[in-house]
This record gives C-alpha cells, sequence and structure tokens, in this order.
C-alpha cells in the first residue's frame, strides 16, 4: 500500500494503472476510520482493480462554529486498518495541497443543497461538492463509494456527477450500525458515556416510525410527532429536525405513498448526530 501526500504521486501511480485498462475505484473519506467506512473499502476492493481511498478533513466543509479544528485525526491507526483490507493507494493531501493560495472555483449543487443539513449548515454541501470532484479530478475512478449514512451528501454527488457529465458511477451503500442501532460515526467518539447512551434515542425513533408506517400510518406528521416525543424524553438530546421527505428530491411529503426517507439531526449535548431510514408502505 502506499501513502501519497501529492496530486502529482498519486497521478503518477494511477496513470499507469489506467492505461492497462484497470478500473479504479475511490473512497473518500474524512479519516478516523471505522466498520462504516470499512464497508465502502471492501466493496471497491471486491468491485475495482485498484482501490484509492482520501483521508482529508475538508475546511471548506466546516462552518465557523463547527468542529473543524477538533475533527478526529489518526493517520497511523487509519493506514494500519486500510493497509489490512488490502487498499493500494491512500491519498493525505495537506490543505495547502487541495486548497493552493487563491482557490476560487467552488460547486454547488442548488436545490439539493438548501434542504435538510443544508439548512442549518449553510455552505457544508457547497464544500463537499468542490473537494469532492476535486478528488475526483485527481484520482480519477471509474466508480466511487459513498455511504446512505450521509444520504443527502450521496444524493447530491450523484446529482452533481449527472449534472457535469462526469463519467463516474456511484455506489451508495447501507449504514453500519452499533449494536443499539446507532450508526457509526467518526464523531461518535466525542460522547462521553451518558451522551453515547442517550445517542441511541435516534435509531429507536426512527425504529418506531418504521413501526408506525408499517402499521398503515401514512400522515407524515402524526409520524414525525412521535419521532420527535422519543427524543424528547432523552434529557441530553435537542432536535436540530425530524423530516419525512421525497427520496429523489427531499422534499416533504405531505402523504407517505411507497418509499420515504425519515431523516434526522439531533444534538447530543454539544454533538450533532444525523441519521435516517428508508421506509416504505406496503399497499
Ligand atoms: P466521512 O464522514 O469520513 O465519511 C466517508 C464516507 O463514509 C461517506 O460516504 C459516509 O457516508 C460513509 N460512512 C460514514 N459512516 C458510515 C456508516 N455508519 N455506514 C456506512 N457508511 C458510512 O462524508 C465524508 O467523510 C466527507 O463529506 C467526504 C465525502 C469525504 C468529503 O469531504
Amino acid at each position: 500500500m502506499k501513502i501519497f501526500t501529492t496530486i502529482k504521486e498519486v497521478r503518477e501511480a494511477i496513470g499507469p494503472r489506467k492505461s492497462e485498462g484497470k478500473s479504479i475505484g475511490f473512497v473518500p473519506t474524512m479519516g478516523f476510520l471505522h466498520e462504516g467506512h470499512l464497508s465502502l473499502v471492501r466493496e471497491s476492493i471486491r468491485t475495482a482493480d485498484t482501490t484509492v481511498v482520501s483521508i482529508f478533513v475538508n475546511p471548506t466543509q466546516f462552518g465557523p462554529q463547527e468542529d473543524f479544528r477538533e475533527y478526529p485525526r489518526d493517520l497511523e491507526h487509519d493506514s494500519g486498518l486500510l493497509k489490512r483490507e488490502g487498499v493500494d493507494v491512500v491519498f493525505v493531501p495537506d490543505q495547502e495541497e487541495m486548497y493552493p493560495e487563491n482557490f476560487n472555483t467552488y460547486v454547488e449543487v442548488h436545490g439539493l443543497q438548501d434542504k435538510l443539513c443544508g439548512r442549518s449548515r449553510p455552505g457544508h454541501f457547497r464544500g463537499v461538492c468542490t473537494v469532492v470532484l476535486k478528488l475526483f479530478q485527481i484520482v480519477g475512478p471509474d466508480i466511487a463509494f459513498f455511504g446512505q449514512k450521509d444520504a443527502q451528501q450521496a444524493l447530491i454527488i450523484q446529482r452533481m456527477v449527472r449534472d457535469l457529465n462526469m463519467n463516474i458511477g456511484i455506489k451508495v451503500l447501507p449504514i453500519i450500525r452499533e449494536e443499539d442501532g446507532l450508526a457509526l460515526s467518526s464523531r461518535n467518539s466525542y460522547l462521553d458515556h451518558e451522551e453515547r447512551k442517550a445517542a441511541g434515542c435516534l435509531f429507536k425513533s426512527l425504529k418506531h416510525a418504521d413501526q408506525m408506517i408499517e402499521g398503515g400510518e401514512k400522515d407524515p406528521r402524526r409520524i414525525i410527532q412521535t419521532v420527535k416525543q422519543i427524543i424528547h424524553s432523552e434529557p441530553l438530546a435537542r432536535i436540530d429536525y425530524v423530516e419525512i421527505v421525497d427520496l429523489e428530491n427531499l422534499d416533504p411529503l405531505d402523504k407517505i405513498e411507497g418509499d420515504a426517507m425519515v431523516a434526522l439531526a439531533v444534538f447530543i449535548g454539544k454533538i450533532r448526530l444525523i441519521d435516517n431510514l428508508i421506509v416504505s408502505l406496503k399497499e
């Protein structure tokens, strides 16, 4: 496994493999890797000839009051995990390499970027799209892997790839969870013992929503109200949003017919966690 910090080195390593006709799979990450990230890595290794993973805590997707500086980092541990999986190339650029002086070009997916998390994190998806497009340009993947954990991000990237005619397949893989249902996230490492227990309320509430829909409830307002009640009963939790939305455009639904996504963001203490569940009303 090769670890590179410059764009030039990555291009020199991947170029010859592409010329040989080898397919390139790519998993962009911000590091502090867990089983959620590794599920994407394993799928890339299974489907592509060469797997590239990037580790870059991208400053442009963090708001001024957010946790860019505190974001957990452990390159040594991460590279050990990736080596064990059989990754070919790891790209770990520094800020200067990705955003040199006078960097001034950004990518936005209007509409989708303003919904759900976009409302409380203005500029977040602009930063995500910009860095992902840059990484795609650097790595030149045939296929890239994203997690359903960040459902809005995955949808926005798919839209960007379609709108800009990028010849890259986007594969979205299921959410990997802890035993109590908490979605794995690098940010879970911030939670203390009490907060970690409290964080169980996210998935508990989503499961409850699922059961209500299975029971035939079609009114999103009633489901959202119940989800909110479950989360409110946890004193350490504060809701950012709970919405039931259309899978394609993320607009809130008036009525559940077929598939829908229950999406939520909840602060546990100071830590903002997100989760979602795709639900379907069976006729
Ligand atoms: P990061 O949060 O490190 O996540 C990298 C990838 O891992 C994303 O596609 C994310 O959806 C996926 N992932 C995280 N937790 C997961 C889980 N529990 N189950 C399945 N997949 C999971 O998302 C980012 O980084 C950044 O925004 C990035 C795309 C790298 C751009 O900076």
